[in-house]
């Protein structure tokens, strides 16, 4: 199968408070709301992807367990392929999410489980020349994700890292991405520089530190003030768009599936991360973080 996006990274259940407040150490407070979603950098990224219209292959593990089960449900609901997602014996990653509903934002801890041993050769020489775009999160080892990105070097498929959480890159795993997407605490810890969010020189300088080859571009999501594009000499701002904002959970996630999916129909990573900057302004209306994607017709239609 061609013009397909394959999505080397984690899935979890998320498990979702809703409440006015986070409690302090050692204090019981009442929420308002419980959810189960699924959720997972990779599987958010996916999900956005495929409802943007891409075909999406998910590589990655989910546990043994009755979440592990469900997960894998979800996800082939989303028509994405699991033939290379596997199932290792103990329990499927978990996040523990709190949204404080007066900002919509969210405090997230995360218990890796089965998404630590994701391996690179779940995808084959064969199903990785087959893929026109590799797309990977830091939730899964990273020297899986290195193994697999080198791999990918010679096979002409365009390489996305999510440098989320932030987390120190190799240097091979740094040389072998081709787009970086990250938010302005993963960009200030990429290039170890304090980042002033409202200060574009403050971004640029960052970016110049991290002394990007000819053929490496990085997008900086900026939270709701926007998105701030650099390839080659070019450099592009495009402001945040206004909505009403429930739960920004996945935001960033959806920024980055819809950028992938547009980048297969365009190849312009300025057009696609003008349409990204759109859907992910639409995800925060919705609670949760992969139920919350939109479908492509309804960024079209929303936006026009
Ligand atoms: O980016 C949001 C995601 O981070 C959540 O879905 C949670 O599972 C964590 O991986």
């Amino acid at each position: 199968m061609q013009n397909r996006i394959s999505v080397f990274g984690s899935i979890n259940m998320d498990l979702v408070i809703y409440s006015n407040s986070s409690p302090s150490e050692g204090e019981t407070i009442f929420g308002n709301n419980f959810e189960t979603f699924l959720g997972g950098k990779g599987a958010n990224q996916a999900v956005a992807a495929a409802r943007m219209g891409s075909e999406v292959s998910f590589v990655g593990k989910v546990g043994s367990d009755l979440f592990g089960k469900i997960l894998k449900e979800k996800l082939e609901l989303e028509d994405i392929e699991t033939e290379l997602l596997q199932e290792h014996t103990g329990e499927s990653g978990v996040a523990f999410i709190n949204v404080i509903e007066s900002t919509a934002q969210n405090q997230i801890t995360v218990i890796s489980g089965a998404n630590s041993h994701a391996q690179s050769d779940q995808l084959s020489d064969e199903a990785l020349s087959s893929s026109e775009i590799i797309l990977s999160q830091l939730e899964v080892p990273l020297q899986e994700i290195e193994k697999l990105f080198s791999r990918a070097s010679n096979k002409g498929c365009l390489r996305i890292l999510n440098v989320a959480p932030a987390l120190q890159l190799s240097e091979t795993l740094f040389n072998e991405t081709d787009i970086f997407l990250v938010n302005e605490q993963e960009l200030s810890a990429l290039s170890n520089k304090p980042l002033n969010i409202d200060d574009i020189g403050s971004i640029k300088e960052c970016i110049d530190s991290l002394q990007l080859n000819d053929d490496q571009s990085i997008v900086v999501t900026l939270g709701s003030k926007g998105v701030y594009v650099h390839q080659h000499n070019k450099n592009e701002f495009f402001s945040g768009h206004k909505v009403n904002a429930v739960d920004t959970t996945g935001s960033g996630d959806c920024f980055i599936g819809a950028m992938a999916s547009n980048m297969l129909l365009s190849k312009n990573l300025f057009e696609s991360a003008d349409l990204a900057n759109k859907a992910a302004a639409l995800s925060v209306t919705k609670k949760g973080a992969s139920v919350s994607m939109p479908r492509r017709q309804e960024v079209i239609d929303f936006w026009s």
